[in-house]
């Protein structure tokens, strides 16, 4: 028996009665880190116990092909890696329901009838994209693509098809959103009030910082520690965190606000212990390698149960690949509802 199966689904989530529904998603463009696990994984895990949401998780393999389109197996390898990482961190497919975003055509036809209503200029302006393609100069050179110019026309239609209401999101998403709340007003201002329009949940969880000190964890800047991650991985990374520079000694005095290993002990340590890490640095009392080895035994440890778990799905992918395709039958015909009233307002239901 596997993990996922043992919970039952309550009645009332299966009627949907009341529910508002939340819709968050990933681009399946590499493994989840730590960075994801408290930025929005942590979040979802609460979500999926509270009796008035009815969560949706997609796997957004068609934004990510807007950037990856020269990657396809990219794109596909890691359609199976987030899913195993949502299922190993909690992600109940009986409360959540996990679904392939390109497995949904009427997204797709969703989001041809959106582009009518917004401007080039206003893709330009948006500024999530603006700051993305300066990014991807590499890729796009420069002319960017119609597709990755238009990914927040598609985000819009992923969001609507689902009408979901709440969207938990970064600050970084925020624009998208914005943008998708204003095609819904003109939808409906053109075709009648059909659409509901989302609202942006900030999640109050903060931005980990990479091992490197950088603001972002991230797989492309080489920082990050990865839920996926072996024991052995786990302790060469934290042996190579950055350290107060200044601290040379192990009677130097140390300042553990400007050291990655405090930072992260501050995570994953417990309260009284993280005390006496900046106490003994502070003092000079306290030698960076053991600081160092502490830490990554505290990460291996929080980590452990998913990695547990991690090891049961990759042992058992049909498992997986049932849960994704069950979740993904169950929002088609979400997709379906939605659709149907969508083309009766635009005046396309023609032989119904
Ligand atoms: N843009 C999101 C990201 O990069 C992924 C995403 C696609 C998404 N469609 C969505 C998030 C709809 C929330 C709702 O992480
Ligand atoms: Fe950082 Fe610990 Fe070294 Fe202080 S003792 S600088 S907190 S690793």
């Amino acid at each position: 028996m596997g993990y996922a199966r043992t919970k039952k689904i309550s009645f009332e989530r299966e009627l949907n009665v009341k529910m508002k529904r939340i819709l968050t998603g990933d681009r399946p463009t590499g493994r989840l880190h730590i960075g994801h696990y408290f930025g929005s994984l942590k979040t979802r895990l609460e979500l999926q116990e509270n009796p008035n949401y009815d969560p949706y998780i997609l796997i957004a393999d068609v934004q990510a092909l807007t950037d990856n389109f020269n990657n396809p197996e990219k794109v596909r390898k890691n359609v199976r890696e987030v899913a195993i990482d949502y299922l190993s961190v909690g992600i109940d497919p009986n409360k959540t329901t996990i679904y392939i975003q390109s497995m949904i055509p009427e997204t797709a036809e969703l989001t041809v009838y959106y582009s009518n209503l917004v401007t080039i200029a206003r893709l330009e302006r948006n500024p999530t994209v603006k700051t993305e393609i300066a990014q991807k100069k590499d890729i796009f050179g420069e002319s960017v693509t119609y597709g990755f110019l238009g990914y927040p026309v598609s985000q819009a239609a992923d969001i609507t098809t689902f009408e979901g209401e709440i969207v938990p999101v970064g600050e970084d998403q925020l624009p998208l959103i914005e943008q998708c709340r204003e095609i819904v007003r003109k939808f409906n201002s053109i075709y009648g009030e059909v659409l509901k329009e989302p609202k942006a949940l900030l999640s109050n969880a903060k931005r980990i910082k990479g091992l490197d000190g950088n603001e972002k964890m991230g797989k492309s800047l080489g920082n990050a520690i990865y839920l996926s991650d072996s024991e052995e991985e786990i302790t060469k990374k934290v042996m190579s965190a950055i350290t107060d520079p200044n601290r040379i000694k192990k009677d130097d005095l140390g300042n553990p606000d400007i050291c990655m290993v405090a930072y992260y002990h501050n995570l994953f340590t417990s309260k009284e212990d993280v005390k006496a890490v900046c106490e003994e640095c502070k003092a000079g009392k306290r030698g960076c390698v053991a600081c160092k080895k502490q830490l990554a035994k505290n990460i291996i440890d929080t980590l452990q149960p998913i990695r547990e778990k991690r090891a049961y799905y990759e042992a058992h992918p049909e498992e997986v690949d049932k849960i994704l395709q069950e979740g993904t039958e169950k929002a088609r015909k979400v997709a379906k509802e939605t659709m149907k009233k969508v083309k009766k307002a635009m005046k396309l239901d023609y032989f119904d």
